[in-house]
């Protein structure tokens, strides 16, 4: 049987991984730089996130939702702890995409309403909802067509407050930082006064933390930096550093009832015990301080380069934009040097999405490979790629 053909592949293989580093069947070593899109929160393979989980599965690897399960439970009590957020109550799922189309759901069925607005290069999934709710048109079906989604731009308050008085608005969905879209983050004053005609008008507010969550910028939020309380605030990536694991925060004024949400996977034992296991090394090993330290070298670092142009985003979720795509940098990057990065709807930006315990002489093997492959190339060529 074929693999249903819908991924354009590296020629590579990665077998194992450790901390920084993947290795490939022949035991080649590369330096991931990408985190396999920001999922790498705690570093590949580590020793007491692979022990929490050889622990659970060994005693229950899985039952339903209609048992008592403490671990969500203690992953819920770890995680208003780590992260800062209080008043909140976690409803747990197994994707991003998941996230947000209960995050959707929650936001209709609290405000009775049924239309979404959300903003220009925004990615919030694949699935039903979000995809609707995603500025992709090319990866919308017509079945997904049917929702009704508002899109606006980013930063506009003022086309935001005219889309919001209309009345029939259940929530407005942002990134705090855009991931795909490519980096951009909003005015701190842009999201206190859209959280403010959120409140005003009983529009929900959801932030989406998939990305830009556990920890990635510095912050165990991204949206904590501006000063906000989003209504729902969606998680996944980082959180089960690979594990499939997401989850809601739903703001405690929501009224929870039987069969309002639901899911098989959601929630279950391993996925808690793996999301646990985040928890604590994020908090142990101080991971968001050294995101914050590694970050602000690594920026600095990248301003001495005069092919950057531009450095967008936070912490560990940075954007190296250059003045042509950057797609042939990023091949010899991978094949020549050995180090995995990211790319974005934007073309000439490169994402640097690294484990969160990066440590600087890593991203000085990365400096020292992009300069490598600047000089050798004659970035005349590659401007015109
Ligand atoms: C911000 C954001 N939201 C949602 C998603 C969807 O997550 P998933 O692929 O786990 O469904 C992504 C995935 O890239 C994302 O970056």
């Amino acid at each position: 049987m074929e693999l249903f053909d819908v991924y354009p592949l590296y020629d590579i293989t990665p077998v194992t991984g450790d901390g920084c580093y993947v290795f490939d069947e022949n035991g080649k070593k590369y330096l991931d730089l990408y985190g396999g899109h920001a999922v790498i929160s705690i570093g590949h393979a580590h020793p007491n996130y692979v022990k929490a989980i050889q622990d659970q599965v060994a005693k229950l690897g899985f039952y339903s939702n209609s048992i008592k399960n403490p671990l969500q439970q203690e992953l819920a009590d770890k995680l208003e702890k780590v992260s800062g957020v209080q008043d909140y109550s976690l409803f747990l799922c197994s994707s991003g995409a998941e996230a947000n189309e209960n995050a959707l759901k929650v936001a209709s069925f609290h405000t009775g309403k049924d239309r979404v607005i959300y903003f220009e290069n925004a990615f919030h999934g694949r699935t039903s909802g979000v995809v609707a709710i995603t500025d992709n048109d090319s990866i919308k079906a017509p079945f997904n067509l049917g929702h009704k989604a508002t899109k606006l731009t980013f930063n506009n308050i003022n086309a935001l407050k005219a889309e919001i008085e209309k009345g029939d608005v259940a929530a407005v969905i942002f990134e705090v930082i855009q991931g795909v879209g490519g980096l951009d983050e909003a005015e701190s004053e842009f999201y206190k006064t859209a959280a403010e005609i959120c409140k005003e008008n009983k529009v929900m507010l959801i932030a989406d933390e998939v990305q830009s969550g556990y920890g990635r910028t510095g912050d165990f939020f991204a949206f904590q930096k501006h000063g906000i309380r989003p209504d729902i605030i969606s998680m996944a990536k980082g959180m089960g550093n690979g594990f499939p694991i997401g989850g809601i925060l739903i703001d405690n004024n929501v009224e929870p009832k039987y069969g309002m949400l639901g899911t098989t996977f959601g929630g279950n034992h391993l996925a808690c015990a793996a999301g646990i296991s985040v928890l604590d090394v994020i908090a142990e090993e101080k991971l968001m301080k050294n995101t914050a330290e590694v970050s602000e070298y690594a920026m600095a670092e990248a301003v001495k380069i005069p092919e950057i142009k531009k450095i967008k985003g936070r912490g560990l979720m940075i954007g190296l934009e250059f003045d042509f795509e950057i797609a042939a940098l990023r091949k010899e990057l991978l094949f020549e040097h050995k180090v995995f990065t990211g790319a974005s709807s934007n073309k000439k930006l490169l994402r640097i999405l690294p484990p969160l315990n990066i440590k600087k002489e890593h991203f000085e093997v990365f400096f020292h490979a992009i300069k490598e492959v600047l000089k050798n190339q004659e970035h005349k060529a590659l401007k015109s790629s």
